[in-house]
């Protein structure tokens, strides 16, 4: 009794005493993934504070314990793992070295960390994954469909249900399902629907990847007769279209492997094969990504995801060929339905046509509630814009017909949503609801389903200019819309792709709004894929159209978004996977050299604001910048990219050879197209003087002239405006600033008149178009929800106007550089950003005389906080006086620990 009233005493020093608390648990990025296929997955963590006011907060030391069972976890038992006490402030990317991990193994872990003082916390609470099936021989199942004798002029496929009646004789301890359905699939068992995806799984080249997804079922499994059910939509796999361009893979297929563990410790499984019923007389018609889906409810069998249905009209399912690509597990966040907006007007354009308005240009599809008689049918079509008589604007959607239709059953109420097929739309035309002649539909009979894939949001930004907060929204509302497990061009047209060059430094605007570390992963490894043996990259990847072109400035993507990753979540995998793919890309382009040169690139700085505002593309040689002058800084810039990759990747040899290649490269450039007279290159464009700047091209001597060029051509030639195309605009906001001219970035962003993000909001947008000129240009090319021309502006509002950005020895937010740029007439910015440490978060308001900022730093993290000041500065934080680390003009900087910090300045 004594003993343990000693122990409670002194409980409190040994455990939980910490300053901080391990929270968050995420393995591979993610929280609580299931059937993941790395066998030495990273894990991470988050560190509270335990009194939300303390600084200077450090985790000295962690434990990780990984257990094959939650009992065995719960008793503090590592059978899998036990790091012991690690002298380390690593809570972010900790490799798994522990026993190998089998195919289906479960993993439950728990970390404790020691804080600066070695004080332990508690432990966390627990947490979990599970692996995949990692051989191919562990899937014993086979691909089962049914091909059609020929449907490469139809492309109208009703979709496939399957279904497989099975016992469950004894109780279950647990039970896994893996399965991947081509193009896309929804899983049932016993009535239910499995998990919550959809339009999965993400897209791949099937040739070279399936993805397969993986869920705990054991609580779906009843006792005695089970049903899987399992329905089968068309996706990529199945061709959207019918085109010399686009791949086709196929007809429809699945493959299922459920496994069983019994309470007594024996195991079955039930896995696709011939004894599955398959039928084609479903309610979904047809079904395509492009067109709509089509959902016939008189058609719907039901009971059929059953036990007791009777299926003796379904014919066997039949055995069908393996898609070529290895099944591997899909390791990035599912797309979800992740909000619905509800209709913000209901106009009836004429009798018996209705226009919906869903208030927000969105992504995802629309759910309709309705009652009438059986047989009546229901069209929705979808639209971005209106014409000026109130009808759809529908031109700019090219071939895609955006159409779904529903015929309803007429048994009452119904409630029907597609599932195959997905739209990029703000307004919906409903043709044929039922009700009284001339009264129109309520909003309640239509609610639009936001999807995309499921990432956490990880900032908010606000400022004191209501423009600059209605361009972020429409950035937030464009990127997320463009991710259909691939990052999208645009959501709406009949393309859809994964083009390359959109991304380049998008991906990296992107990685401040949203938690893209494990979506980009795939998304390289998507690239790797569509690499050819050669070294060639596509401009589009997944490459359902296959273009390899050898351009420079798209493929470049490839090589830019490891570093992405790298700075904004300290990864170095996927840079060490891709590295002889980037390597091999780089080498593969220099056959291309002419005298030092690139003399070629395909598609020039797409899309600069043209002259005239019927133009997609300008013909004003004066706009246009050099194709040999964008390949060439291009290839410069990538060298350089890569030979800092070798250095990570400690091959200095290959960095030393691409330094070289940079050097005489940049040797070649300046003697082709430098005019040190004029400080500009070549032609004087925008973009042409902006590369040079941003990539540390220009001679040092001529740099200050060549920016003053370049931003005389930006208050002259554009008056205040953007001037570049998609090239351009991956860096503009970043040279502006870097180089002290914050106010012409700023101009350029919030300009109201053509061109600018600006004018598109003047204009109604509520996301991102794809042409400066969306709204005056030729349908063929005006979607109204690209996100290439984003470029950098995010980056420069979170980094910049915020002050938010990683230091590039510490990545991933180790350690914070916190240096906010109040720009233009901005009296105020709040911003946050959660990086894996935690969320960093800034405030600054400032009056005529005084600047405050308000910083917040995590657990774990330091940061360098330079705040605007006077020369002298006699800066306070928290009312205090304090010692700043260096002084400059205009600014003092300081180092600190984690903690909230409040730092007054006079200017
Ligand atoms: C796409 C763009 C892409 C471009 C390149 C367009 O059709 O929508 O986003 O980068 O083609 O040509």
């Amino acid at each position: 009794m004594k003993h343990a009233l000693v122990l409670l005493l002194i409980a409190p020093t040994l455990f939980g005493a910490a300053a901080i608390r391990p929270q968050q648990l995420r393995a591979e990025y993610r929280v609580n993934p299931q059937g993941i296929d790395v066998t030495d997955p990273r894990l991470s963590w988050v560190l509270a504070a335990v009194d939300p006011k303390a600084r200077g907060l450090r985790q000295s030391a962690y434990r990780v314990i990984v257990a094959s069972t939650e009992r065995a976890l719960a008793a503090g038992t590592g059978d899998l793992w036990d790091t012991g006490k690690v002298a380390s402030d690593q809570s972010t990317q900790v490799v798994y070295r522990g026993k190998p991990l089998t195919s289906g193994a479960a993993a439950f872990w728990k970390v404790q960390v020691w804080d600066q003082a070695g004080q332990p916390s508690e432990w966390s609470a627990p947490a979990q994954w599970s692996m995949g099936l990692l051989h191919p021989q562990d899937w014993q199942a086979k691909w089962i469909g049914r091909d059609e004798p020929d449907t490469t002029t139809a492309h109208r496929l009703a979709a496939r249900l399957l279904r497989k009646e099975f016992d469950a004789p004894k109780t279950v301890r647990r039970a896994t399902v893996y399965y991947s359905g081509l193009g896309l699939s929804e899983l049932y068992l016993n009535g239910a629907k499995v998990g919550d995806h959809v339009l999965s799984p993400g897209l791949t080249d099937y040739d070279k990847h399936v993805l397969y997804v993986t869920f705990d079922v054991t609580k779906q499994i009843a006792a005695g007769r089970n049903v899987i059910g399992l329905m089968l939509g068309n996706g990529r796999y199945h061709a959207p279209r019918v085109d010399a361009r686009t791949r086709n893979f196929g007809d429809p297929k699945a493959i299922l492997h459920l496994d069983v563990e019994y309470q007594d410790g024996a195991r079955a499984s039930v896995v696709s094969d011939e004894s599955w019923k398959l039928s084609t007389a479903g309610p979904i018609r047809a079904n395509n990504e492009y067109d709509g889906e089509e959902y016939d409810a008189r058609l719907e069998q039901t009971g059929w995801n059953r036990a007791g249905f009777d299926d003796g009209k379904w014919e066997p399912a039949h055995i069908v060929a393996a898609p070529a690509g290895v099944l591997a597990a899909q390791m990035a966040e599912p797309l979800r339905v992740t909000e619905t907006l509800k209709p913000v007007s209901v106009k009836m354009l004429k009798r018996g046509v209705y226009i919906f308005d869903m208030g927000q240009n969105m992504v995802g599809w629309c759910r309709l509630r309705v009652a009438g008689p059986k047989g009546t049918q229901v069209t929705l079509r979808h639209a971005e814009t209106l014409q000026p008589d109130g009808s759809l604007y529908v031109a700019n959607l090219r071939t895609a017909r955006v159409t779904d239709l529903y015929t309803l059953k007429g048994e009452g109420a119904e409630v029907w949503e597609p599932r195959f097929t997905y739209h990029g739309f703000r307004y919906v035309e409903m043709i044929g609801f039922p009700g009284a002649p001339g009264v129109p539909p309520g909003p309640a009979a239509l609610e639009g389903r936001v999807v995309h894939d499921d990432m956490e949001k990880s900032a908010d930004f606000t400022s004191s200019n209501a423009l600059l907060n209605q361009i972020h929204h429409n950035m937030f509302w464009g990127i997320r819309g463009n991710y259909r497990s691939i990052p999208t061009d645009c959501p709406q047209r009949d393309e859809r792709q994964g083009w390359l060059g959109d991304r380049s430094q998008v991906s990296r605007s992107e990685a401040y709004m949203f938690d893209v570390a494990a979506f980009y992963t795939k998304w390289m490894t998507d690239i790797a894929d569509s690499q050819k043996p050669d070294g060639s990259v596509p401009v589009v990847s997944p490459n359902y159209w296959p273009n390899y072109y050898d351009d420079l400035t798209w493929p470049g993507t490839f090589v830019f978004v490891h570093g992405m990753l790298y700075d904004e979540y300290g990864d170095k995998r996927a840079m060490e996977r891709n590295y002889p793919a980037m390597k091999k890309w780089i080498d593969h382009e220099a056959t291309f050299l002419k005298d030092g040169l690139i003399p070629k690139d395909q598609y020039g700085d797409w899309c600069v604001p043209p002259e005239d505002p019927k133009l997609i593309h300008s013909v004003d040689p004066a706009r246009i910048t050099d194709k040999t002058l964008l390949g060439t800084s291009y290839y410069y810039e990538l060298l350089r990219t890569i030979a800092r990759y070798a250095r990570l990747l400690d091959k200095p040899a290959d960095a030393a050879d691409f330094d070289k290649r940079a050097v005489e490269v940049n040797a070649a450039f300046q003697k082709r197209f430098f005019k040190p007279a004029d400080g500009i290159y070549d032609n004087g464009t925008q973009t042409s003087s902006i590369l040079p700047l941003y990539f540390g091209m220009v001679p040092p001597d001529n740099r200050a002239a060549v920016f003053e060029a370049l931003t005389r051509n930006i208050e002259q030639k554009s008056d205040g405006h953007v001037g570049t195309g998609l090239v351009g605009a991956q860096w503009l906001m970043r040279t502006l600033t870097d180089n002290g001219r914050p106010d012409v970035a700023y101009q350029i962003a919030t300009q109201k008149t053509y061109p600018g993000w600006g004018y598109m909001v003047q204009k109604g947008a509520t996301t991102i178009w794809e042409l400066w000129n969306g709204d005056t240009a030729d349908p063929a090319m005006n979607s109204g929800n690209h996100v290439m021309q984003i470029g950098d502006l995010a980056v420069w509002m979170y980094e910049y106007l915020a002050g938010i950005r990683s230091y590039p020895d510490r990545p991933g937010f180790q350690r914070v550089i916190i240096h906010p740029v109040p720009a233009g007439d901005l009296t105020f910015v709040k911003a946050s950003h959660k990086s894996m440490y935690g969320t960093i978060a800034t405030s600054w308001k400032r009056d005529a005389a005084h600047f405050t900022l308000e910083v917040t730093i995590p657990p774990n993290t330091s940061a360098l906080v330079t705040v605007p000041a006077k020369e002298t500065p006699a800066v306070t934080e928290s009312g205090r006086p304090i010692k700043y680390l260096r002084v400059e003009p205009g600014a003092a900087t300081y180092e600190v620990p984690s903690g909230t910090y409040t730092f007054v300045s006079t200017l």
